[in-house]
């Protein structure tokens, strides 16, 4: 068994139907950290997401480092965006996983997580797909920098990153690799803990 978890931040955007299209036709699932504003503009998007079995985390409401924030202003964003998500899908629940915007948190960020039942989620593979906007880019970091139990960031609202997504589940696939939720990734004994920091499950 070789899980990762493939995840992709800040959309929905104008590339996701795309995406959500690339990884329907290969049977792979993967993690959204969608923005607030974001899901709040682009509703239908959200449910897909939801409806074709991919997991939603909350990447706050209008992306701001929430280190700078008062605890009543991060716990406004998260609420926010919580909020937007179920009314796109209808949930009852809100998302539980939290990806902090730029990765940074502090004890206040990660106090509020706690308070909020929510894990806080980084990653082990950086595809730096913003940086650097192109296709072969982005597919080398992942394929050069997987491990089993991985978790790789990337960017939905980049096409250079959507562009790269067929080969990338395609050689994945082909090395054996299984395209995991990230609570999937850690279901079992290290299930995920509110206000805790997860960049990665390694295995032995
Ligand atoms: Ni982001």
């Amino acid at each position: 068994m070789k899980p990762v978890a493939l995840t992709f931040d800040d959309g929905p955007g104008p590339h996701t139907g795309r995406l959500l299209d690339e990884l329907a036709a290969r049977r792979a699932r993967a993690t959204f950290f969608d923005v607030g504003r974001n899901a709040a503009a682009r509703p239908a998007l959200v449910c897909r997401q939801r409806d074709e079995g991919h997991e939603i985390g909350n990447h706050s409401w209008s992306h701001p480092d929430l280190t700078r924030l008062a605890p009543g202003e991060v716990r406004a964003e998260l609420d926010r965006t919580g909020q937007a998500i179920r009314d796109a899908t209808g949930d009852a629940e809100a998302p539980r996983l939290l990806r902090p915007p730029y990765g940074a948190h502090n004890a206040v960020v990660r106090d509020m997580g706690r308070r909020m039942g929510m894990p806080l989620i980084l990653w082990s593979v950086d595809t730096e797909d913003w940086k650097y906007r192109d296709t072969a880019h982005v597919t080398n970091a992942v394929l050069g920098g997987v491990r089993p139990g991985a978790i790789v960031l990337m960017h939905d609202i980049h096409a250079t990153t959507v562009a790269a997504v067929p080969a990338i589940l395609d050689a994945l696939a082909d090395d054996g690799y299984d395209f995991v939720t990230v609570s999937e990734l850690y279901a079992g004994a290290d299930d995920l803990k509110p206000g805790e920091l997860y960049y990665a499950r390694m295995t032995a």
